[in-house]
């Protein structure tokens, strides 16, 4: 039985083997007359839809649940949930406050566990946001991505990943903003380069993408005003994307704001992928549902 909590719940060449089915033409029908149960204890535009529409493309029927409806914790325990919907589903996928509760459904062990974004990791989101780049770079080993802004769940999952393929990573992060030591270390131990910088500039310094998250992430909303202010001076717009290498491409997980972690002329304009990545959380979403439903696994 195997869990995806966070990106390197993958070996490097069990990732790549995701972002091949994830591209597979014509998928086979595993999930023919079954089911995948999807909790969303967030609000959720991309990875609903995407991951029912995954589901979907393998003959599967997507349930999608919010998390007062079923009480996740409260009405009942996360793990006599997670045992129930074992019996009717395939795969159990949740999106959750804290990350402790998809490691209490992954420890029931009686179904694959997929984590929909956690107050600590988006996996899901770093498995399309490589593949995406792999579109538009073919090898991906040797490129240097940078992230401008918050070091949260979003930029801990695509440190992973890309220490998973070969991509270097440096990250501009107000102090007190930054990705744990642990985590920087680990991907650097996969023998990429990974720096964190308090300076967007130098961060982005000839950077052949440019990445960047809200400053207020959902469950954060009673920090707003202090997190607008510390992330004051970090917005990507034309004047920092011009400091990156020529083509740089400019990601954002979405849901943005233009204004304010991004300038509409950035999140718009021509080194915009956005769109692209938004698709891709399909087209991975449904690789990592085959390789977890044991395709191409050995
Ligand atoms: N990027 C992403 O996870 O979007 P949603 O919050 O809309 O699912
Ligand atoms: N960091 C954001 C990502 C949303 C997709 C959040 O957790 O709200």
């Amino acid at each position: 039985m195997r869990h995806f909590l966070e990106a390197d719940d993958l070996s490097p060449s069990e990732f790549t083997r995701v972002l091949g089915l994830a591209e597979l033409p014509d998928p086979p029908q595993v999930l023919a007359g079954k089911g995948v149960a999807l909790i969303f204890e967030k609000p959720s535009n991309r990875t609903r839809n995407a991951t029912e529409m995954a589901v979907v493309g393998l003959g599967g029927h997507p349930i999608s649940i919010r998390g007062e409806e079923i009480g996740l914790g409260v009405r009942e325990t996360v793990e006599d949930v997670t045992r129930v919907l074992a019996r009717y589903h395939q795969v159990v996928a949740a999106r959750v406050f804290e990350h402790a509760t998809v490691e209490a459904m992954a420890k029931v062990d009686e179904v694959p566990i997929v984590n929909l974004l956690s107050d600590l990791a988006h996996p899901c989101q770093a498995l399309g946001d490589v593949l995406t780049l792999r579109q538009r770079w073919g090898a991906l080993p040797g490129h240097t991505v940078a992230w401008v802004g918050d070091g949260n769940n979003v930029a801990r999952s695509l440190t992973l990943a890309c220490s998973l393929v070969g991509v270097d990573v440096r990250l501009a992060c107000p102090p007190g903003h930054g990705l744990d030591a642990a985590v920087l270390d680990g991907a650097r131990a996969r023998g990429v380069n990974v720096t964190q910088v308090a300076d967007p500039a130098e961060a982005v310094e000839g950077a052949d993408a440019i990445y960047t998250d809200v400053w207020v992430s959902m469950g954060q909303e009673g920090e707003k005003a202090e997190r607008e202010h510390d992330f004051e001076g970090y917005q990507v717009d034309e004047v920092l994307l011009g400091r990156a290498a020529p083509g740089a491409v400019f990601l954002h997980c979405l849901p943005a704001h233009r204004g304010q972690e991004v300038s509409a002329a950035v999140i718009d304009g021509p080194a915009s992928a956005v769109w692209d990545q938004a698709e891709n959380r399909m087209h991975a979403a449904r690789g990592l549902l085959l390789w977890l439903l044991g395709e191409g696994r050995s």
